[in-house]
């Protein structure tokens, strides 16, 4: 029986005689496993706030236990989440691919679950903590009542290890994603609305760089026009159908 999901011959090609895959994700790839994107996560208590006023370093400085509370709200929302189909095909296309690097803009860490290894977080990990003062990662606090928690160190409050609007992204991961963009033969863009710079640069990158560029998003984007392929569909059925073409 013929696959549902056609796939072009070409990209079958592509994929199979890849030596280099870069790929950038962003929420849209997380939709299918019910992770609420970043404006969705603002509902209940939550929906009369701006994103401004919670996922800033201005933010935290005027209210850190209502930026800590927050995140808080988003990890709890996180637990019995799990990697759908599209983290899945990802992990397996890294298997079968000698250079292979993933850079995501999402924070929930589902990627590293589904079995992805080289993955770059553009924009940190929610299930991370880290000292606001001094930046060092904290993986264990001593219980008190205090919100939010305070450093065992140095007694400054701890944050969420997140990239937060008006910081810069670690420039080492960036770069690093910047070569994979700029060294691949094959790029894939999936579930991100590549608004938000600089992780959609990424995309302009490779496409100066010549690769073959393919979009998955049901919906446009800015690239969508300029790239080789654009598949409006979702990564859960798209993804596995492409490893299902290439490595039968
Ligand atoms: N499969 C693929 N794409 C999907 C799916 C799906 N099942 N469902 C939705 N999408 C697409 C949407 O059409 C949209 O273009 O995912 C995209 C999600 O866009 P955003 O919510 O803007 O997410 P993202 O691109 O990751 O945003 C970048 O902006 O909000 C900040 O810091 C936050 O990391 C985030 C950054």
């Amino acid at each position: 029986m013929p696959d549902p999901v056609a796939i072009p011959p070409e990209l079958v090609e592509r994929l199979r005689s890849a030596k280099s895959v870069a790929v950038l994700t962003g929420a849209g790839i997380s939709a299918e496993s019910g992770v609420p994107t970043f404006r969705d996560a603002l509902t209940g208590h939550w929906a009369r706030f701006n994103p401004e006023e919670l996922a800033t370093p201005e933010a935290f400085r005027k209210n850190p236990r209502q930026v800590w509370s927050w995140y808080a709200d988003r990890r709890a929302s996180l637990e019995g989440v799990e990697p759908n189909p599209g983290h899945f095909a990802l992990a397996e296309i890294e298997s079968r691919i000698p250079r292979f690097t993933l850079a995501t803009q999402n924070v929930d860490g589902l990627h590293q679950r589904a079995g992805n290894r080289n993955v770059l977080e553009l924009h940190g990990n929610i299930t991370r903590t880290k000292c606001s003062t001094e930046g060092r990662i904290v993986p264990a606090w001593p219980v008190s009542d205090e919100i939010p928690p305070r450093c065992p160190h140095c007694r400054a409050f701890l944050r969420p290890d997140i990239v937060w609007f008006g910081e810069e992204l670690p420039w080492d991961k960036l770069a690093a994603a910047r070569d994979a963009a700029l060294g691949c033969d094959l790029f894939l863009a999936v579930g991100t609305s590549a608004v938000v710079l600089p992780a959609a640069g990424l995309v302009d990158e490779a496409l100066s760089a010549k690769a073959c560029v393919v979009e998955i998003n049901p919906n446009p984007t800015p690239y969508t026009g300029r790239v080789s392929f654009a598949f409006a569909q979702p990564s859960g059925v798209f993804l596995p159908a492409l490893v299902r073409a290439a490595f039968p």
